[in-house]
């Protein structure tokens, strides 16, 4: 579904961010991007977003170069409007498509059932917990049917227990509407228990330093098998390695 071939790019300002980026990921299939902080990760999804423009390599999602503004991204912040409801938040994209509202209902109303916000839909962001809001966040981008979502540390800012709960609920969408995910993410955990494939950058120019083929992520008692633990310290090694080479 998304093809990313010999990306390189630098900032105006001359700083070197990408160099020679290629991966895939198939439709339907979990990545997972962990790099060191201020690599360019951020960057790399801005250029499949289509936000910044390709310098040099190409990215294909569907076979067609990437244009601004058609992949839904969630991020850390949430990007909720403050002055609208969990409701108006989640139907927005549909209200924005003139949509009638019987059929925003039918969209929504399960949307909000799924993530368990039904009983808050008349309340505003400032009312929700960090956790309510990257969950309103989410059926905000479910209710327009994506067959790509693009996430950038989704649930950095939250606390351990609400990120994992948050990362289960993500796993069961995943599998029940098999929607084509990226999530760029600082958690090695993370990483493992959400990317069917795993892909570690090096440190700003990223190069891809591995791509790690994860089949077990997604499966809810995978996070306490013994396969989790030695894709983590596969990860961490990696990560952590200054001769990547080393680890083959
Ligand atoms: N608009 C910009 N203009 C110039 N340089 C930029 C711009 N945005 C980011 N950079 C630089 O590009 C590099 C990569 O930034 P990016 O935000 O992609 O990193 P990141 O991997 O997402 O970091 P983090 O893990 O901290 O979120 C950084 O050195 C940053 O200073
Ligand atoms: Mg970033």
């Amino acid at each position: 579904m998304i093809q990313v071939n010999n990306l390189t790019f630098a900032y105006l300002e001359g700083v070197e961010v990408l160099r020679d980026v290629s991966f895939s990921v198939k439709k339907g299939e979990s990545c997972a991007i962990i790099g060191p902080s201020g690599c360019g990760k951020t960057t790399l999804l801005y250029l499949i977003a289509g936000l910044l423009p390709i310098q040099s390599g190409e990215i294909r999602v569907n076979g067609t170069a990437t244009t601004r503004g058609n992949i839904p991204m969630i991020l850390q912040d949430y990007g909720l409007f403050p002055w609208k409801t969990v409701w108006e938040n989640v139907a927005i994209g549909l209200t924005l498509k003139h949509t009638p509202q019987r059929e925003i209902r039918k969209k929504v109303v399960p949307i909000l059932e799924e993530l368990g916000l039904s009983p808050f839909t008349s309340f505003y962001p400032s009312q929700l917990s960090g956790g309510q809001c990257q969950r309103v966040a989410i059926a905000r981008v479910l209710a327009m049917n994506p067959s790509l979502i693009l996430m950038d540390e989704p649930f950095s800012s939250l606390d351990a227990m609400t990120r994992e709960h948050l990362q289960t609920l993500l796993s069961r969408i995943w599998e029940a509407h098999r929607i084509t995910f990226i999530i760029v993410t600082h958690s090695i955990e993370e990483a493992t228990f959400l990317g069917k494939r795993v892909i570690v950058l090096s440190e700003r120019p990223a190069k891809i330093r591995a791509v790690v083929e994860n089949p077990n992520a997604g499966d809810p008692v995978f996070r306490s098998s013994r396969t989790f633990f030695e894709i983590s310290t596969k990860l961490r090694k990696i990560l952590f390695s200054t001769n990547p080479e080393a680890q083959a």
